[in-house]
């Protein structure tokens, strides 16, 4: 087991960063194993993090959206929808928050930015740009190296993949940061204006890793 982790260490270590600006991931099936891991840079606490994505998926189901786990919580900082009850779930140190009442419509992009801060404890959802209301969930920093996945949801440190979980469709601009964005960085963000890319996770300069079956493509998919 020892030897595999740092096998799978030298591996992400060994890939150099890449501009994926213009790229996406595309997730094209239903799996419990097809996800990339994302290396952001040396971390050994979190005491604030914000975390944008773009994704497009037409799944009637519970599933994944970001996913950073540590070897104490396996959702250190997790993005979710729940399906049943209509919901965005951030995760932050297992505890979870719900929002509702987002139009995530089928089949067509949509930007999620998440932010936290442990001297407030507040975490607050900006979906398409909107803001959700700030609720308190933790100030306890997230502690420990992570592992960041796309893709699958994982229940353990790298693993504890559901195929029900998983993520299928088009995933795009990760981004993450060692602090809360303000609103109007947030809005180029958004807008994919000149925002300060994230300086944990940065799509144009990604280190990564791709697992079984997920490809990089352009990301314009209609005429112009
Ligand atoms: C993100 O990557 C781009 C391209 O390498 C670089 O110019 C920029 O400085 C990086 N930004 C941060 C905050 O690391």
């Amino acid at each position: 087991m020892t030897f595999f982790l740092l096998l799978v260490t030298l591996t992400v270590c060994a890939a150099s960063p890449q501009d994926l600006s213009g790229k996406m991931f595309t997730f094209p099936k239903e799996t419990n194993t097809a996800r990339v891991i994302l290396t952001p840079k040396p971390i050994q606490e979190l005491s604030a993090v914000t975390v944008c994505h773009r994704s497009f998926t037409d799944l009637k189901r519970d599933h994944i959206l970001f996913s950073l786990a540590t070897q104490s919580n396996s959702n250190a900082f997790m993005i979710f929808w729940d399906e049943g009850n209509k919901e965005m779930e951030p995760h932050i140190r297992d505890l979870k928050r719900e929002y509702r009442g987002q139009d995530y419509k089928p089949n067509m992009w949509h930007s999620v930015c998440t932010t936290w801060d442990s001297s407030s404890g507040l975490v607050q959802l900006w979906f398409d740009g909107q803001p959700s209301i700030r609720k308190y969930i933790t100030s306890e920093a997230i502690r420990g190296s992570p592992m960041i996945i796309i893709g699958q949801e994982q229940d353990s440190h790298g693993g504890g993949f559901d195929l029900k979980q998983c993520f299928v469709g088009m995933m795009s601009d990760v981004h993450m940061w060692d602090y809360t964005l303000s609103p109007c960085e947030m809005q180029k963000y958004v807008d994919d204006l000149n925002f300060t890319p994230g300086n944990l996770l940065n799509w144009s300069a990604m280190e990564f890793q791709i697992i079984d079956k997920v490809l990089i493509e352009d990301k314009l998919m209609t005429c112009h």
